[in-house]
């Protein structure tokens, strides 16, 4: 019933009966913002701890992204990938010194980075391990993406439900757990997938054990080990690729999010020996790499590199973690606080989306992940101040919550 009047006022307000109503939108609309902030149209200021899903890392309209978009915008918007676009060499040079990997590809979101490197996986595996039916092996709880591949690949039924047939060569299992993945494995096996911390799974991080052994696992048996990091990359964790922290060599890295800092944009980074596989006709897209993305994905990876920003967000997600660890030792509505650098989960024993609509009502912006699950994803120029508010309003809602649960 509520959803439904949410709805309605989201129609009668903005006339929306022309949209499909696939999202289940809040009341408020934003027109601007700056760094960690945002202002809706009535004028009201926000705290941003959820940067449009891990997307605005670097902070909204960022100086140095809005004047190399609008610099590029008065030279050259678009030309088709059969002629060689100069930034998106720079771009994946960058990209690679940064993740030790040696090519790029370039689209326009994660769930198509995903794809291609879905496709990669399968064409190696076709083709150099001479694997007629390839698998990939994901994990619960996982999330990679709402194409009929990537909605496959995830490990979570609610994405999958009504849309048989699904693409066949995926198999899922559980996360920490190498037995059971060293079990799965068979000669079919071409990759492993896998996010770093699960972000819609409720801010999972992968045990440093897990990881460690699953490389091991993975470069024993030659099988591409595959990480997704669309919503871990480009700072997130305090280091520009979440696989940084744990001291492994993916094979496939993939990124989108904060790539672009809201410029839509998704990449594919792979191994030198993996190259090959996509020669001329294999893959490809329209928009994928275009001049106006790749001006701002410069700008992104030269800035993030900075004013020692990477550093400065490890401190602040560690600040974030204690802060909210100390403040809300005694609740017992929150029964696991977790999370690496910038990207926090606040595991609840209540259902988040009324503590998220109470949060937003007190002007701070949240996201869930799952349904219990608050997960907070503030940009990395977040000031210790910002966070301090954020942690007292958290406190004050989640008090609320509990008394109303204990009167109730
Ligand atoms: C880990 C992960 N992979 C893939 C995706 C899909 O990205 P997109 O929505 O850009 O297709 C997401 C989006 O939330 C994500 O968090």
């Amino acid at each position: 019933m509520k959803n439904y009047l949410l709805a309605h006022v989201c129609i009668r307000r903005y006339r929306i009966v022309s949209l499909f109503p696939n999202y289940m939108r809040q009341e408020v609309t934003f027109v601007k913002g700056d760094g960690a902030l945002l202002w809706d149209d009535t004028g009201k200021t926000y705290l941003d701890f959820g940067s449009g899903i891990g997307v605005t890392n670097l902070g909204h309209c960022h100086p140095k992204m809005t004047n190399a978009l609008l610099e590029q915008a008065n030279h050259l918007w678009h030309v088709s990938n059969l002629f060689p676009i100069p930034l998106q060499i720079e771009v994946a040079d960058m990209l690679c010194e940064y993740s030790g990997l040696g090519a790029a590809f370039f689209c326009n979101s994660g769930a198509e980075a995903n794809e291609a490197a879905i496709k990669l996986a399968r064409k190696w595996a076709n083709e150099v391990k001479e694997i007629s039916n390839p698998e990939i092996i994901t994990f619960e709880g996982s999330f990679h993406g709402r194409t009929l591949a990537t909605l496959t690949a995830t490990g979570q039924n609610k994405v999958k439900t009504g849309f048989d047939p699904l693409p066949q060569g995926f198999r899922t299992t559980s996360l920490q757990n190498i037995r059971a993945l060293k079990q799965m494995t068979n000669p079919q096996t071409a990759g492993i997938l896998l996010e770093l911390v699960q972000g819609e799974g409720g801010v999972q991080p992968a045990s440093f054990a897990f990881m460690h052994d699953l490389a091991d696992w993975c470069q024993e048996k030659d099988i591409l080990l595959m990480v997704d990091e669309v919503q871990t990359g480009i700072g997130r964790t305090g280091e520009i690729f979440a696989f940084q922290h744990y001291g492994i060599q993916p094979d496939v890295v993939t990124v989108a999010k904060g790539l672009g800092n809201g410029f839509p944009i998704g990449a594919m980074i792979a191994k030198d020996k993996l190259k090959p596989v996509m020669g001329p006709g294999t893959h490809g897209t329209t928009f994928g790499g275009n001049p106006l993305a790749m001006a701002v994905a410069k700008a992104v990876l030269t800035e993030i590199n900075k004013h020692g920003l990477l550093q400065e967000a490890k401190k602040k997600g560690a600040f974030l973690l204690d802060r909210l660890t100390e403040e809300l030792a005694n609740f017992s509505i929150s029964e696991d606080i977790r999370g690496l650098g910038l990207m926090v989960g606040i595991k609840l024993t209540k259902p988040v989306l009324p503590i998220i609509e109470s949060l937003l009502k007190n002007g701070l912006v949240t996201l869930p992940a799952g349904e219990k699950v608050l997960r907070l994803l503030p940009p990395l120029v977040v000031t210790f101040d910002q966070i301090e508010q954020a942690v007292s309003l958290i406190k004050a809602v989640l008090t609320s919550t509990s008394m109303k649960v204990h009167l109730g």
